[in-house]
């Protein structure tokens, strides 16, 4: 299948490459916008922003709400409008002719209801399948972003809550690539902290020829970083030789420079197993490789007497917070703050990234409120109220926690390895799936290569789905049982309503591509019809995701989709049926807009079950 978009996460090039070879009309709602523009500017002399919204009642699909706002603007001045229903009409009578609008009513203070053709979302989406999705991408007035996410520290555990980051931003950046936003996938890792002063003394302490061992000598880095830090608490003079360590380190010594790049080695080979697994790209630039630019970054601040002594410490005070944004430490060194103000210089200034989003538990909320506070102050950042470029965006979410509703664990309430964690689901559908096979007589027509990807897929998809479902906002249980149920909102019952689909499709013997050629869409049933409609408003639904980076938004279209698709099917004969062709494209129609919400999420589709 080809209906995967081609992602590009290389280095930023001149401008945006935009795919011309597709019209980018944008979604529904923006072609409805541009009518109404149309309409209103014909009517007012000042610009008018057109509010379309998705029709609640059954009045109509679309509806045009300025005309309330309008008439308490135009209170008390002499116009032609003698209520807010009249510049309703005015609005309805002064639509351009479209295709897209079979037809509109006026209701109550002047709403604008309207009806969309249903010739035309059929010729819509025959369009999509002839063109490919891409047609659908959203227009976004955003061309290149940053998004970092996972961002895990070197040689602590990369906890659930990196796997929420990872999950979380790469879906983020998979939507804006989608929309055509040239994404710059960043994993600022922790590699900098003072903590690398004792593991590398620790390492020379311990291993005086660790350059022959290697990765041996170390082991495993975590059990490492734990005899390290106690030898740091019980040993001063250790302490006070891994704070020297530091020093050297960051002065660039390079016995210390070694030891730290074999470090991070390390445990970057953990991270890659988590990546891998679930297919997540990223390019680590990580804290250290900000730390050149603090220097500049700061002196910035300081041309403009930002920078006050507080505590020996020098901060930048920042309003309603009750303490200030400390940059230099009382040691003289800097820290998370003053690497994240470097950061975002560069990413400003040297990778021109006009949406920078920073993916992270809301426990972290605080830290980017105030920096981003800061970066205003110093000018980097407009007004947010301006709604302008560059925009910095904090995406937090909540916890993940165990059964018991306390904090994620293992019973022996050591951290969740997340390895261990993505190999449990894994390993579990496997089950889950032979036990299927073998009860439905099928085992013998799949391979071991097959049973496993097809476990993988799943298996990881639900962990990621049953991440993304929720509002990131909220702390969300983690439940094998739950995610891997085959009813309900699950990636499970999501990825086997679509290998449903693609059997529903193989079953009629019909070939897809001579059907897109030859046959036509017809919406006639409601439930046609109202599948019809659901599948054009995808973009507006990836769009939304998009501005408000809610990834739930996407998660709770696919599901609406799958129950559509199912009123669609109980009530439409698809197989035999006179309208055999056009339900047949609708069926093709749905799985292909599946796939792209799949696709989007992370999420590795399956064709058959
Ligand atoms: N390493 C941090 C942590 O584990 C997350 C970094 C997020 N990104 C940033 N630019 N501060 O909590």
């Amino acid at each position: 299948m080809s209906d995967e978009a081609s992602v590009s996460t290389s280095a930023p090039s001149e401008g945006l490459a935009i795919k011309t070879d597709v019209e980018r009309v944008g979604s529904v709602k923006q072609q409805l916008s541009r009518l109404a523009k149309v309409s209103l500017q014909a009517l007012f002399p000042d610009e008018i922003e057109p509010l379309i919204a998705v029709c609640q009642a059954k009045f109509g699909d679309y509806q045009c709400n300025n005309a309330m706002g309008l008439w308490s603007q135009l209170k008390g001045k002499t116009t032609e409008f003698k209520n807010p229903n009249s510049i309703g009409q005015a609005i309805s009578k002064n639509l351009p002719q479209s295709e897209i609008i079979e037809s509109t009513s006026v209701a109550g203070p002047g709403f604008v209801n309207i009806n969309l053709s249903n010739k035309w979302i059929a010729k819509n989406i025959h369009n999509m399948l002839v063109n490919g999705i891409e047609q659908w991408a959203p227009v976004l007035s955003v061309t290149r972003a940053v998004v970092d996410f996972s961002s895990p520290n070197i040689a602590k555990e990369m906890h659930v809550g990196h796997l929420r980051s990872t999950i979380i931003g790469d879906t983020l950046a998979r939507m804006l690539e989608f929309s055509n936003v040239e994404v710059l996938r960043r994993n600022h890792v922790g590699d900098w902290g003072t903590q690398f002063g004792m593991l590398i003394e620790y390492l020379f302490d311990q291993f005086p020829n660790w350059e022959e061992a290697g990765d041996q000598a170390i082991g495993d880095l975590q059990a490492f970083y734990k005899a390290s830090k106690k030898k740091f608490d019980d040993d001063s003079a250790f302490r006070t030789r891994a704070q020297q360590a530091v020093v050297k380190l960051q002065g660039g010594e390079d016995r210390y420079r070694h030891a730290w790049q074999n470090i991070c080695e390390i445990s970057r080979k953990e991270f890659d197993l988590v990546y891998s697994r679930l297919q997540v790209q990223l390019e680590e630039k990580g804290e250290s490789f900000y730390n050149p630019y603090i220097p500049r970054a700061l002196e910035e601040f300081r041309k403009q007497g930002l920078i006050k002594e507080s505590e020996g410490a020098q901060v930048v005070e920042v309003e309603g917070y009750g303490i200030p944004l400390i940059v230099i430490k009382r040691d003289g060194g800097y820290n998370y703050a003053s690497t994240d103000l470097a950061a975002l210089w560069y990413r400003l200034n040297e990778e021109k990234a006009q949406w920078i989003i920073y993916v992270t538990d809301v426990g972290q909320q605080q830290h980017f409120d105030m920096f981003f506070t800061a970066a205003r102050l110093v000018g980097w950042l407009p007004d947010p109220s301006k709604n302008t470029y560059p925009k910095a965006s904090h995406v937090g979410f909540g916890l993940v926690l165990g059964q018991d509703g306390k904090r994620f664990r293992t019973r022996s309430s050591e951290v969740v390895r997340l390895v261990e964690l993505l190999d449990e689901a894994k390993q579990r559908c496997k089950a889950e799936l032979i036990k299927r096979l073998e009860d439905n007589g099928k085992i013998v027509d799949w391979t071991d290569d097959q049973l496993e990807s097809t476990a993988e897929a799943i298996g990881y998809g639900a962990v990621k789905y049953a991440d993304l479902k929720n509002n990131r906002l909220t702390n969300y249980t983690f439940s094998f049982d739950q995610m891997l149920n085959d009813k309900g909102n699950t990636a499970v019952y999501l990825l086997y309503a679509h290998a449903r689909i693609c059997s529903i499709i193989k079953k009629s013997g019909k070939d897809v591509e001579e059907l897109k050629k030859l046959g036509t869409i017809v919406l006639e049933h409601p439930d046609e019809r109202a599948l019809g409609l659901h599948l054009i408003q995808f973009a507006e639904v990836v769009e939304e995701a998009c501005s408000n980076l809610l990834p739930n938004v996407l998660c709770e279209y696919l599901y609406k989709l799958s129950e559509m698709f199912t009123g669609f099917y109980t009530s439409c004969q698809v197989i035999g049926s006179p309208e055999e062709a056009s339900r047949l494209l609708l069926c093709e129609a749905t799985a292909v807009v599946m796939r792209k919400c799949f696709h989007l999420l992370g999420i590795t589709p399956v064709y058959r079950i």
